[in-house]
């Protein structure tokens, strides 16, 4: 452990060659790859435990676990067990980047798992491209995340799509002529999505009301809320993360601006109802995963995940679980685990099930999958609508 720091120093100072020369015989990796070729297959995983978006980083981590300890017990892979180890970003840009180049130096991942936040995978993102280990974000939409580079994966869907049903269910389901946007400047995937959403609405004939912006970690949005009462806005576009979001809705709903908010999968934790209470009761929000309209294989998911950790998961606990079988797959049809084979596996994922839907990588390295749309009532989001791609 003492060893750790003078490591992460080598590492920050570029000379990251040095540190691997002191590596301990047991470490001995493949060419040119932080990852081993003998005993536990690492997969390195970062993801925010704790901060504003912890519930991201643990419900992933759960599932993550969760799917390596079934894989292990029935039989493993490669005739290898999986090993996940996950270093926490706080939710923080600087972090994602050095937990990634640790994953990799110091705990030999064979693949990244990470992030589940859009602006912190383009963080650490390079990291993997450079190194050559395949990472996989479980849950990141922003389309920037996978054009880093061909050793970066995801499993869900992208913001463009997104965004666009929302607008089309905005449009078309709910009949708005007019919404407003309130997004995080501070956020890639709020930028992205905000833009997604407004390209589709205005091209469906709606217009934006107003546009008002905040910063992730923002405590009073009583500003913003009342220059959106003051619009004709019948709804408000916030595609942003639960923290704030619940804190707009509160504010709404004390100032008296009585319109739906709309939103997309960052609104996903539990959370949200506890800080929120009835304030987004009538609300909508799309994400990856309903658990009430689930295939049996999302179900026994469910049911394993909750009977483990006595709580049901979210959409990132079925993506952070995908994200493992995913991998696992890829390792098994490469038959090795070097980087190189495991990525051009990866690349030809094609008919994988699982947990959200059957999983195919297309050139980009994006899966096609399907929205689903959830609406909020009585404190609680149950399934509206799916929209397949
Ligand atoms: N899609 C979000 C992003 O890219 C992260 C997220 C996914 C949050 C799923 C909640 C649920 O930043």
């Amino acid at each position: 452990m003492h060893r750790r720091p003078l490591l992460a120093l080598f590492v920050a100072l570029g000379l990251a060659a040095t540190a691997s020369a002191c590596k301990k015989k047991d470490d001995a990796g493949t060419a040119g790859s932080g990852s081993s070729a003998t005993g536990d297959i690492v997969i390195g995983h970062y993801a925010s435990m704790t901060g504003n978006t912890a519930h991201f980083g643990q419900d992933t981590d759960k599932a993550a676990r969760l799917a390596a300890e079934q894989i292990n017990e029935a039989g493993g892979v490669l005739g290898r067990k999986l090993k996940v180890v996950t270093l926490d970003t706080r939710g923080d840009g600087a972090d994602a980047a050095n937990a990634v180049t640790r994953l990799i130096d110091v705990e030999k991942s064979t693949a990244i798992l990470g992030e589940v936040a859009s602006s912190l995978s383009l963080q650490g993102g390079p990291i993997a491209q450079r190194r050559k280990i395949p990472m996989v974000s479980p849950s990141s939409t922003n389309p920037k995340v996978t054009q880093i580079g061909d050793y970066v994966f995801r499993v869900c869907y992208i913001d463009p799509f997104q965004g666009k049903v929302m607008a089309h269910f905005a449009r078309n389901t709910l009949k708005l002529d007019k919404v407003a946007i309130l997004k995080d400047v501070k956020n890639d995937y709020s930028k992205g999505l905000a833009e997604a959403f407004q390209k589709a609405f205005l091209a469906l004939g709606g217009t934006i009301a107003v546009e008002q912006s905040y910063s992730a970690g923002d405590t009073d949005f009583s500003a913003q809320v009342t220059a959106i009462k003051g619009s004709a806005a019948q709804a408000i576009w916030v595609p942003g993360y639960y923290s704030e979001v619940a804190s707009i809705a509160r504010t709404a709903q004390r100032l008296g601006l009585k319109v739906p908010l709309l939103g997309g999968d960052g609104w996903d934790a539990p959370e949200l109802f506890g800080i929120a209470g009835d304030s987004l009761n009538g609300s909508y929000f799309s994400n990856h995963f309903a658990p009430d309209q689930a295939s049996p294989k999302a179900q026994k998911f469910v049911a394993d995940f909750t009977a483990k950790y006595g709580q049901p998961p979210t959409g990132l606990g079925a993506l952070g679980y995908d994200g493992v079988l995913v991998i696992a797959d890829a390792l098994k049809r490469a038959n090795s685990a070097e980087p190189a084979k495991l990525r051009d596996a990866l690349a030809a994922t094609k008919g994988l099930e699982a947990v959200t839907g059957t999983l195919t990588m297309d050139k980009e390295r994006n899966p096609e999958k399907s929205v689903v749309v959830l609406k909020i009532d009585g404190g609680k989001a149950k399934y509206e609508t799916l929209v397949q791609p």
